[in-house]
């Protein structure tokens, strides 16, 4: 279907569309840009906005036994005590001293060069698709340059946490080319920090939340007392999470401002957490099919036992298929009651609940689904992207970019178009229907240029409908040409089967 040649290209014509169709900005561009952030225009906008209600709709109000919070992004410094975000939401981080770039230690790969059985050097190269292929050519590249005679050993890539204190001096910086310049790896805090209130002293700092979930927990037991929930019930939260990321990168997958979609399941004690965790990973799986992901992008990867958190039960991430790999897209955690418990003994509050059957009081279990809107928002660009090659009316081969989106996150529902500007009665009409149309869904209204000109351009914004007003309309029935974007076919159609079609595909 695409005729791009390869990830990096189709990568770069994506964000080449989402500038020139005004999905995603770099944030602060007239300033050069700002690594890690970004701005969402109108179309971009839209279709965030759509991903946030459909997630909100099918996951709080369709439900009876989940509800929904905002919570503050800033919030008592002793919440990421407790969360244990200030000890421990690190990163590894590895500086190259002549460069000053910063790598994160874990995405940054070495190897040695082993040749008839010897270590002969070192080299190194950034975590990709093909980072095991660069190392390889890396070493004989070294191999080459050094004259070097004998046999070259297959490389074994590992990564710098790793690397033995007396290799580091001796790997070189992908920045230079040359070692001699990396750290070892250090622990990087990735929240952001800030001060509240006039003073700017240790006793005034506070953070931006790294995620939303912590919202949940510490509001839990207001929940329960104002929002007569029965266990299993869950709390769910949309809102911005911010993370100071080592080496932000492939466009919004890991931005350092984004935002997350995340719920909290909780459960009874002695409820089988693993059918539920299950559930909630089928839950999520549908849901993503039903917002248009195709099946074949998604799989599933289980964390290994041994990487858990120690009060982790299992997590198993939902992962797509990006140009640029295969990467995260969706974690479903179950995370027993560590949090919970973790706020009660820090505040002093408890986070029980009384189980009418036992009359025994407990610390209720979670089960977490969490996901980014923008990665969510980069997965559906990815898979509704196309280009095509297409006959124009003359029967001209041309080529068509198309946004496939499904109809409930498309930006734009459909575009009304007056077949020709100058003609009153038909403006009219297509104004009315405009109006009409406007007052339940985002609509656009184009007059401008030949119709296979404007059809074209609703194809780039993902518009799955265009309807013609045309002389047929005026002078006969009144029914309207309809041109669905995927088939490029065209019918008659009546207003009343129109807003029959909107209804039932965009809910
Ligand atoms: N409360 C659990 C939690 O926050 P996480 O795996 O760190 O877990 C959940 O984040 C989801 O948030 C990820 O699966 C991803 O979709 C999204 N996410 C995390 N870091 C991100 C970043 N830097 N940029 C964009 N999205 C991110």
């Amino acid at each position: 279907m695409s005729t791009a040649d390869s990830p990096t290209d189709l990568m770069e014509r994506i964000v080449a569309l989402c500038k020139r169709r005004g999905f995603i900005f770099p944030s602060s561009e007239i300033y050069g840009g700002f690594n890690g952030f970004f701005d969402y225009g109108p179309l971009g906008a839209e279709l965030k906005k759509n991903i946030r209600d459909c997630w909100w709709n099918d996951m709080v109000r369709r439900r009876d036994d989940i509800v929904g919070l905002e919570s503050s992004i800033i919030m008592h410094p002793k919440v990421w005590e407790a969360s244990g975000h200030v000890a421990g939401f690190t990163d590894p981080l590895v500086d190259c001293k002549v460069s000053k770039q910063r790598y994160r230690a874990d995405q940054l790969f070495f190897a040695a060069v082993v040749v008839d059985g010897k270590t002969v050097g070192y080299v190194s190269a950034l975590e990709s698709e093909r980072t095991a292929e660069e190392l390889q050519a890396a070493a004989e590249n070294f191999k080459r340059k050094k004259a070097i005679q004998g046999k070259i050993e297959p490389v074994q890539p590992h990564d710098m946490t790793e690397a033995k204190p007396e290799e580091i001096p001796l790997i070189p910086s992908p920045a230079t080319g040359e070692p001699g310049s990396l750290t070892p790896p250090r622990s990087f805090n990735m929240m952001f920090q800030t001060n509240v209130g006039a003073m700017t002293d240790g006793s005034s700092v506070a953070y931006l939340r790294p995620e939303t979930a912590q919202g949940m927990f510490v509001d839990f037991k207001n929940v329960v007392d104002t929002g007569r929930v029965k266990l299993p019930f869950g709390i769910a939260q949309i809102g911005k999470s911010f993370r100071n990321e080592i080496t932000p990168r492939n466009f919004i997958f890991r931005s350092r401002e984004f935002e997350q979609m995340e719920m909290e399941y909780f459960i009874h004690e002695d409820a089988d957490w693993a059918k539920c965790h299950q559930e909630w990973i089928a839950w999520c799986q549908a849901w993503l099919l039903s917002i248009g992901l195709p099946e074949s992008h998604l799989s599933l990867y289980a964390h290994p036992k041994e990487k858990l958190a120690f009060y982790s039960k299992g997590t198993v991430d939902i992962m797509f298929k990006y140009p640029f790999g295969v990467q995260e897209l969706w974690g479903i955690a179950a995370r027993g009651n560590y949090d919970l418990t973790q706020h009660a003994t820090a505040s002093g509050k408890p986070m029980e609940h009384f189980d009418e059957a036992t009359k025994k009081k407990f610390v209720p279990h979670v089960i977490e689904p969490a996901v980014g809107v923008d990665r969510i928002l980069l997965a559906v660009l990815c898979a509704a992207y196309a280009e095509e090659d297409v006959k124009d009316e003359k029967g001209n081969v041309e080529k068509r970019t198309v946004l496939r989106f499904s109809p409930r996150l498309a930006p734009i529902k459909v575009a009304v178009l007056p077949l020709i500007k100058n003609k009153p009665e038909l403006v009219d009409v297509a104004e009315k229907l405009y109006r009409k149309l406007k007052r339940k869904w985002n609509v656009f209204y184009d007059e401008t240029g030949n119709i296979g000109k404007r059809y074209r351009r609703q194809d780039e914004a993902g518009t799955p409908w265009c309807v013609t007003i045309d002389f047929e309309t005026i002078e006969k029935d009144g029914t309207f040409t309809l041109r669905e974007r995927d088939t490029m076919q065209q019918k008659r159609i009546t207003e009343a089967e129109l807003f029959a079609l909107l209804e039932e595909k965009v809910y």
